[in-house]
């Protein structure tokens, strides 16, 4: 597909870029993937296959294996085998050689798996070639580190694996994640079993050929598709010492409520509904920006978007001008075209979700602006929207909507705003925009949130560690904090 003409109106001004589509031509996608276990490509026991969609023309890009009960069994016992056989026996020294390796395989391949991100999820060309893709090699690389020095990350303190994880992650950030969950785990010395969402499982299947050319050990990392179901067989199997989760807070539960009473250790990393605050201190066209970037970045599919604006009043009306001034310049379309801003919603489901929120907030009375720009006929799409004249107990504000929509409030003091911040069953994240020192270190004191960005927003770096309070989750990943869930202290 290609972008029609993105036209940018900017005052009287209207400006065109023509489209810049990345070059697909080095991409290598298989029309049917099997299952990765014991190093193999295995047909499903199933013996049924799923689709999975370009969400910006809804067309089908391969057909994917459909793992079920048996098949997770498989793979789990690959898992298990591969960890009593070679991985729980070699050095940490080698295992860190083995991740390297992965890294800079990823960096060789990146521009085929930035394509690949874009084509199975729908996210710009732009992010998942400067994001996705880089943070995912940076995160081997950083996590390699760390595999022949555990005695400096637990010092004093003996550390050995727990055995077999079972992981399973979402579709907003599909490298990245599988990036996030598999290095922690090898480095540390476990063997992994990891599901990726049904709508995006190109990128984990690229991945298993990347580790087939690093010469991983059969069996150290399988890769098996499926739906929630593939999942919840994964969850429930006895030989799983470890389940991490990325997700719907919804599913999170589920997966608590599943292990309660086993020994299997769980990690949850689930939604969010950040709160990004704006002083009338603030660099404001730097702020405006943030804004920008923290809820239409990746169509908003983001957990940690910072999808609930705090104004403070006397700022109000200038920044909600630039805001609407920006939104009208973004361009949505084409994930491939190296101008697009947004690009397509990940799936129906998930459109329907967002299309079901908007309506939520018209019904309540909330005043809506979008972008007048257009959208293509096919594909799955929603424009950037705003949202002010919302309460704080408005639908719209209280849930996690997963995309580019944002709501606006105004605040006169910062005890209102902390108080009204953390008035939200979630706890991932939030922004602070102020001149002052002081009152950022006042306010990530107080806020209840795990991660708080200062001046920036959706920056992301291996050394720290991310995840959230309350029902977005618990226990964190990246960092050496991500490391300590996948040991136990002897
Ligand atoms: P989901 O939580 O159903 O899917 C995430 C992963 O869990 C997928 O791999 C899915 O196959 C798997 N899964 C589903 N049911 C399962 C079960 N019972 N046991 C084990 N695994 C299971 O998320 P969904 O339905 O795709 O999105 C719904 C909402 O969740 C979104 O609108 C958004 O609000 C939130 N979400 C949050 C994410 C985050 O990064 N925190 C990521 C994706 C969605
Ligand atoms: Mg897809």
């Amino acid at each position: 597909m290609t972008n029609k003409k993105a036209k940018l109106k900017l005052g009287n001004t209207s400006f065109s870029y023509a489209p810049a589509p990345e070059s697909t031509s080095h991409v290598n996608i298989k029309s049917q993937y099997d299952l990765f276990i014991g190093g193999k490509w295995q047909k499903p026991s199933s013996k049924k296959y799923f689709t999975t969609l370009n969400p910006s023309t809804e067309k089908e890009i391969a057909k994917v294996a459909l793992a079920d009960k048996t098949d997770v069994n498989k793979a789990v016992m690959a898992a298990r085998m591969a960890y009593e056989t070679t991985w729980s026996k070699l050095s940490g020294k080698e295992r860190g050689k083995y991740i390297y390796r992965i890294a800079r395989l990823i960096q060789e391949r990146a521009r085929e798996f930035a394509v690949i991100e874009s084509i199975d999820g729908g996210k710009p060309i732009r992010e998942s070639r400067d994001i996705d893709v880089p943070l995912a090699a940076a995160h081997f690389f950083y996590t390699a580190g760390w595999a022949d020095k555990l005695e400096y990350a637990f010092p004093q303190r003996e550390v050995s694996p727990l055995g077999v994880a079972g992981q399973i992650i979402p579709w907003n950030f599909p490298l990245l994640m599988a990036a996030w969950k598999i290095a922690p785990a090898l480095a540390t010395g476990n063997t992994v079993v990891l599901k990726p969402a049904e709508t995006t499982p190109l990128t984990a299947l690229k991945l298993a050929e990347l580790l087939q050319d690093a010469e991983l050990p059969d069996g150290v990392v399988n890769i098996i598709t499926g739906a929630g179901e593939t999942g919840a067989h994964l969850v429930n199997h006895k030989d799983v010492n470890k389940i991490a989760f990325t997700g719907s807070t919804h599913v999170g539960k589920l997966i608590q409520s599943a292990v309660v009473g086993t020994s299997k250790k769980t990690t949850l990393e689930l939604g969010g509904k950040a709160a990004n605050i704006i002083f009338e201190d603030a660099p404001i066209d730097q702020a405006v920006e943030g804004i920008i970037n923290g809820i239409y970045f990746n169509q908003g599919h983001v957990c940690c978007a910072g999808s609930r604006l705090f104004i403070q009043e006397p700022v109000y009306d200038q920044v909600i001008q630039k805001l609407k001034d920006r939104i009208s310049t973004l361009i949505v379309g084409d994930p491939l075209d190296k101008n697009t801003d947004i690009g397509a919603i990940n799936s129906k489901e998930q459109l329907k979700t967002i299309k079901k929120y908007i309506k939520a907030g018209l019904e309540e009375g909330a005043e809506i602006f979008q972008s007048a720009c257009s959208v293509p006929k096919e594909g799955f799409w929603v424009k950037p929207t705003l949202f002010t004249g919302v309460a704080q107990s408005s639908k719209i504000v209280q849930e996690e909507i997963f995309g580019p929509v944002l709501t606006v409030q105004s605040f006169r003091t910062v005890d209102e705003v902390i108080q009204k911040a953390n008035n939200t069953p979630y706890g991932l994240s939030a922004g602070i925009w102020t001149d002052k020192g002081s009152k950022i270190f006042n306010l990530t004191s107080q806020m209840k949130a795990g991660v708080v960005w200062a001046n920036t927003y959706n920056k992301f770096d291996p050394a720290s560690p991310f995840g959230g309070y309350k029902e977005s989750g618990f226990g964190r990943e990246g960092g050496l904090q991500g490391l300590a869930p996948y040991v136990q202290f002897n």
